[in-house]
């Protein structure tokens, strides 16, 4: 007879997946006979802690890093559940969605010493087992004595698995990279190569500086692009998003309106073709012709409905997000320029646009002007690529540029 399904549970915040979270799947797969090993980025961790990069980020390190491992799976289930994530919620609906599984939650030996923190400890050692790695020889006793104790008063089921000594951090590889300093050897190449392309460590200052309230908004709208995009298209988004929040701490516009506009700009990206000229269309109030003109429009629709977002100014800033318009806001134009100077555009030549939108350089005095000479040579770059590609330029396009220049 099979015996019950094991299915090996890895939380974290990931953020990044790193060489020490690799060894540490790898040798629970081999101590293990899992069928299934899940690793689950935290949503939004239980208790107040440190700002989390864009969760897009941690759940692409973890899969990237883990994509050859046969039986290993990245888990969106925390990430698309709304508000904090508490490990037994996670477990109890793991447990009523797949009757007859067994759990067994991975762990270095610190979870020994910390578990009667966690919410509602007794019920997850009721719920599920314990793999806990002893790394080397180090805390080995303690530990031990330590697994007696929760064995004794809680029959909690612990079993210990061997790895090798580790002495990779997510805190250092988060302070070196934000420091420009290559911290390859921590990281699996691919997640390396991810984090030097979109450098999502680089906007830690501006991150901190945001109001608790708007961080809350724009973290819970960043996890409900799990359901509307895929991953590309969000690695994307959300690169757009920190190049917009740090564009408008220059331009002083509120992080709140530029990060909501920069998440939401793309939604309807991936509809299909039906539903982008509905909601374009009842967002217009007319049927838009272009067809790649219609995800803007159709983005605010979705936005303002599904979203509840009411400010017509961020509104604005998505439907003209691929076109600008005539007298744009401050907010419209950094929507308008981040969405195409975004880190992860392959284009060369994006740096002049940068340092200008950065109000860097010569034009420093005046930042509505470097922006606008961002925007003019933006606007330049875009035409000379349509030319390329044998397509029109938008009359609204062609407009707000010859107003600017
Ligand atoms: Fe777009
Ligand atoms: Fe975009």
């Amino acid at each position: 007879m099979r015996s019950a399904t094991l299915i090996g549970l890895l939380g974290g915040s990931f953020d990044p997946f790193h060489n020490g979270h690799l060894a540490l799947a790898k040798a629970a797969v081999g101590a293990f006979s899992f069928d299934k090993l899940l690793l689950m980025p935290v949503g939004l961790p239980p208790h107040k802690s440190r700002r989390l990069s864009f969760s897009t980020f941690r759940v692409e390190t973890a899969r990237l890093a883990t994509e050859n491992l046969p039986r290993v799976w990245v888990s969106e289930r925390e990430i698309l559940t709304p508000g904090r994530n508490y490990t037994v919620d996670t477990i109890e609906k793991l447990l009523k969605e797949y009757p007859g599984i067994k759990i067994k939650l991975i762990s270095g030996s610190d979870f020994l010493f910390t578990a009667e923190e966690w919410y509602r400890y007794e019920e997850i050692m009721s719920l599920v087992s314990f793999a806990i790695a002893l790394r080397g020889n180090a805390d080995k006793e303690a530990s031990q004595r330590q697994a007696d104790y929760m064995r004794r008063e809680y029959k909690a089921e612990i079993d210990f698995f061997p790895m090798q000594p580790s002495n990779v951090s997510a805190t250092q590889i988060r302070e070196m990279l934000s420091a420009g300093t290559s911290a390859a050897e921590y990281l699996p190449e691919k997640v390396d190569n991810l984090l030097n392309t979109y450098r999502p460590y680089s906007y830690t200052k501006v991150i901190d500086s945001i109001d608790e309230d708007s961080w809350q908004k724009l973290n819970a709208y960043e996890r409900r692009l799990f359901s509307y995009l895929g991953r590309e298209r969000r690695l994307h988004t959300v690169s757009t998003c920190l190049l917009a929040l740090e564009l408008a701490a220059v331009h002083n516009v509120p992080a709140l309106a530029a990060g909501t506009a920069a998440l939401l700009h793309d939604l309807a990206k991936e509809l299909p073709d039906a539903e982008l000229d509905a909601y374009s269309g009842k967002y217009l109030g007319r049927a838009e012709g272009s067809p790649a003109l219609r995800h803007g429009p159709a983005a605010a629709y979705l936005a303002r409905e599904q979203f509840a977002i009411s400010s017509e100014d961020v509104l604005n800033a998505i439907q003209y997000h691929t076109t600008g318009r005539p007298g744009m806001s401050s907010l419209e134009k950094i929507i308008f320029l981040a969405d195409k100077i975004e880190y992860g555009r392959p284009f060369k030549d994006l740096d002049l646009i940068r340092r200008l939108a950065f109000a860097e350089g010569p034009a420093a005095c005046d930042k509505e002007l470097s922006l606008d000479r961002a925007l003019c040579l933006c606007y330049e770059e875009v035409f000379a690529a349509l030319d390329r590609s044998g397509h029109e330029i938008c009359p609204l396009s062609k407009d707000a540029y010859n107003i600017l220049k």
